[in-house]
């Protein structure tokens, strides 16, 4: 037995549904009433230990929305939550997403306290890459700048000149100054990036396994089926992402459906995303298709309680590594200041 399922679930309290009328009313039918006692009691323990610890609960858009809506502090992709990290003032955060974004919180808020409910939770990208596959192209390749996806292993952003997300790619590649990059670890995304840019790109065969999953014909399907719209995140292969009304990271999704706001929309991207989109747009009809991320799907509000309780699972990163990783993410958010003012 895990330690979690070990400890006991917290109780019901009658009325607990009136303290918690925010929750249920931003759930909507994603918590039906039978969940109430599922989920609330664990929400509510959940919120008082965060306090009694001064933690900030940071989840990324991929969290099941009892999570998202239920206990969460910050909630966005990956470039806020790298954001929120670096200017957080709580002594501990628990980051509910994957290990690459705890191990991004914990090198860009080096003083804090880091922790992730399981540390199991990986990614096919962060996995597709070592630090020595980038020694190794840089060899091959001497003097061109390296541009890699947050979505990596500290040691191997280390090794790069820059980190990107989905959401600044482009920039990041055209701040190097350079006529040829070499972007990681993501083949779908770096094909995207290099139709935005006449910088060239020397690309790398990691994929993520939730995206690179969707096909052309599924996205053609959900056109005809539901006469819906098509947003894609640009992780997919190219031939859903002809297809696509629309290509975007997690945050310009949300930012496209704001302006678009289409009746109907097909989000090809993980399934969470238009849960909790659901509550901001509640005049647009979210369809299929969209596949689960395993490893997002492994933090549960008891392991989050869990995480609290125990102070487990701490993340660190070794300083001389850390190091690297910072200067490579600190220009990532550089660009995007400068993009700001
Ligand atoms: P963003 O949060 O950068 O859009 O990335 C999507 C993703 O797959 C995160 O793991
Ligand atoms: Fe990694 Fe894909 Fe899961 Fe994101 S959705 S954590 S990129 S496997």
């Amino acid at each position: 037995m895990t330690s979690e399922l070990a400890v006991s679930a917290p109780a019901w309290r009658e009325g607990m549904e009136h303290e918690y009328a925010d929750v249920i009313a931003k759930l909507g039918d994603r918590l039906p009433c039978l969940e109430w006692p599922l989920h609330l009691p664990w929400i509510d323990a959940i919120r008082k230990l965060k306090a009694e610890r001064g933690a900030a609960i940071m989840a990324h858009s991929y969290q099941s929305p009892e999570i998202f809506h239920g206990v969460a502090d910050v909630t966005g992709d990956s470039l806020a939550l790298a954001q929120a990290a670096a200017d957080c003032d709580a002594p501990i955060i628990v980051l509910c997403g994957v290990h690459f974004m705890a191990e991004t919180a914990k090198i860009l808020a080096p003083d804090r306290m880091v922790l992730i409910p399981d540390l199991e939770a990986g990614c096919s990208l962060a996995s597709s890459i070592t630090a020595e596959d980038v020694r190794a192209l840089r060899a091959q390749h001497p003097g061109v700048p390296v541009v890699t996806y947050v979505n990596t292993t500290a040691a191997v952003k280390a090794l790069s000149d820059a980190c990107c997300t989905s959401a600044n790619a482009v920039q990041v590649v055209e701040a190097m100054g350079s006529e040829r990059v070499i972007f990681l670890p993501d083949r779908f995304l770096g094909a995207h990036v290099a139709t935005q840019t006449a910088v060239e790109l020397i690309l790398w065969n990691g994929a993520c396994e939730v995206h690179e999953r969707f096909t052309g014909q599924q996205a053609r399907q959900a056109r005809e089926q539901f006469h819906a719209k098509l947003v894609a995140h640009p992780e997919c292969p190219p031939e859903v992402l002809a297809e696509a009304d629309f290509v975007g990271s997690t945050s310009a999704m949300g930012r496209w459906l704001a302006q678009e706001k289409p009746e109907r929309v097909a989000l090809i991207t993980e399934c969470s995303m238009a849960d909790n989109l659901r509550t901001q747009f509640p005049r647009i009809d979210f369809v299929a298709p969209c596949n689960l991320c395993p490893h997002m799907k492994r933090i549960t509000l008891p392991n989050i309680h869990a995480c609290l309780a125990k102070l487990q699972y701490e993340v660190t990163v070794p300083e001389d590594v850390a190091a690297g990783a910072r200067r490579a993410l600190q220009r990532m958010l550089e660009v995007g200041r400068r993009e700001r003012v």
